[in-house]
């Protein structure tokens, strides 16, 4: 008995060993420098010091063969999360049931606690999910919504979203009422009161895309939270793209559900995301996965998914310390520096007519644009012979009536890498 509680004491010293920033250290020394280099400058004056950022982008192993421009679908890892997850997963395979469940479930909690304190919220109204889909697809299934119920949500939110609450309209009879928003928008006011027209006595349920993913268009959510706050009306908010994107706190929005995924703009491991459901609402929404009590008010009910990657979510440590070792004041600072410089290229181009908007109030890093005389063929076909002829890889905007290119640099992103893009588009346009 005493040999076993030594040997499980030493495993304990040993899986504590993964130390993420000891081994943080190890593999991104420069990195570290040109952070700590960069915590001499305001956000703005770091924002194009080109030469430390080249060092972060040493932190990438992505391939150099090909320009990069779609951290929006899915962010590489830097070198410390593949790490991570390659010792997960070795630790766990010495034996899942022991090692997985024991020992790697004992490293949660801190987990937890690290990504509550990144998003902002208590840790007991967050849940670890694979993706937005996941998160919000818990929310959408999960609400007690009553035939007639009015649901509100935009015809350019995400397709997984919209499927979800067309697929609850056909099951329960609820009405979805759906905006149109114009884009790319600068006026606050008049997308507040889009918002506010569709409400009426019967809404319930109000879902808002933090910052599109067509177009970059950030919308005020704080405010639109505030004003269903008044009505009533319950928020679900896809944080998909303004999640470790731009500073803000969960508990600041004042939203009632947010879903992200994490493997965007936090560089975390493929199909790892978060849900966040406010305290007193937790015991009214159903899980997704049945447990042993749904009417619960812990938000553990939310994870009753059987068997999954723990390793891969336990990496997620890896990419906060690193997402932090950054800063995001100083990320978002380079990431809208790089969104300005990108868009100052191209945007005087006569075909050129940008999506996005140009107030840094109401956009991201996300960049879109359509091309005057195309068809959404030509967009594929001009994206793939950005990658095929250019090794620039953008992605196609094709949804609700909007069409064109998106460009979504990332802290691993240079000039150059943006010239070239910029190059590239001008010349197909011109061929
Ligand atoms: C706004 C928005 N919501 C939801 C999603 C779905 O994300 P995931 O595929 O990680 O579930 C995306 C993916 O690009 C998105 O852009």
């Amino acid at each position: 008995m005493q040999a076993r509680r030594n040997f499980l004491k030493r495993m304990a010293i040993a899986t504590a060993g993964f130390s993420i920033l000891g081994h943080f250290k190890a593999n991104g020394a420069g990195v570290a420098d040109a952070s700590h280099a960069l915590q001499q400058l305001t956000p703005e004056q770091g924002s194009y010091n080109e030469d430390l950022w080249n060092q972060i982008r040493l932190a990438y192993p992505i391939s150099r063969g090909v320009i990069y421009l779609n951290s929006g679908g899915v962010s590489p890892h830097p070198k410390v999360v593949q790490d991570a997850l390659f010792r997960y997963h070795q630790l766990a395979n010495l034996g899942p049931s022991l090692y997985m469940n024991r020992h790697l479930k004992k490293e949660v909690p801190p987990l937890r606690r690290k990504l509550a304190a990144l998003a902002g919220c208590q840790v007991e109204e967050l849940s670890i999910k694979r993706n937005t889909t996941e998160a919000l697809t818990t929310v959408i299934m999960g609400l007690n919504l009553q035939a007639g119920d009015e649901v509100v949500l935009a015809r350019q939110d995400y397709p997984n979203m919209v499927h979800a609450w067309k697929q609850r309209e056909k099951r329960d009879n609820i009405t979805l009422v759906w905006v149109d928003l114009p884009m790319p928008s600068d006026d606050g006011q008049q997308l507040i009161e889009i918002y506010k027209n569709a409400f009426t006595r019967k809404t319930k349920v109000v879902h808002l895309t933090h910052v599109n993913n067509w177009t970059g268009q950030m919308l005020p959510v704080k405010d639109l939270c505030r004003l269903a706050k008044e009505r009533n009306i319950q928020t679900v908010v896809d944080g998909a793209h303004s999640f470790a994107q731009i500073n803000f706190r969960i508990d600041d929005l004042d939203c009632d559900y947010f879903g992200t995924s994490l493997h965007k703009w936090l560089s975390a491991p493929l199909g790892t995301g978060l849900l966040y459901v406010r305290k007193s609402l937790i015991s009214q929404l159903w899980p997704l996965y049945a447990t042993a009590d749904p009417y619960s008010d812990s938000i553990y009910k939310f994870e009753g998914q059987g068997t999954h990657d723990l390793p891969n979510e336990m990496a997620i440590g890896e990419a906060i310390t690193f997402h932090e070792m950054i800063g995001i004041d100083r990320k978002e600072a380079r990431l809208r520096y790089l969104k300005k410089y990108f868009a100052k290229k191209i945007s005087s181009h006569p075909r050129i007519k940008m999506l996005t908007p140009e107030d840094p109030q109401f956009s991201t890093c996300l960049v879109s644009f359509d091309i005057d005389g195309t068809t959404n063929k030509d967009i594929d076909m001009m994206v793939r012979d950005l990658l095929l002829k250019y090794n620039v890889l953008a992605s196609i905007v094709n949804w609700a009536e909007l069409k064109g290119i998106r460009v979504t640099p990332n802290v691993f992103t240079n000039l150059k890498d943006l010239d070239q893009c910029s190059e590239a588009i001008i010349e197909l346009i011109e061929s």
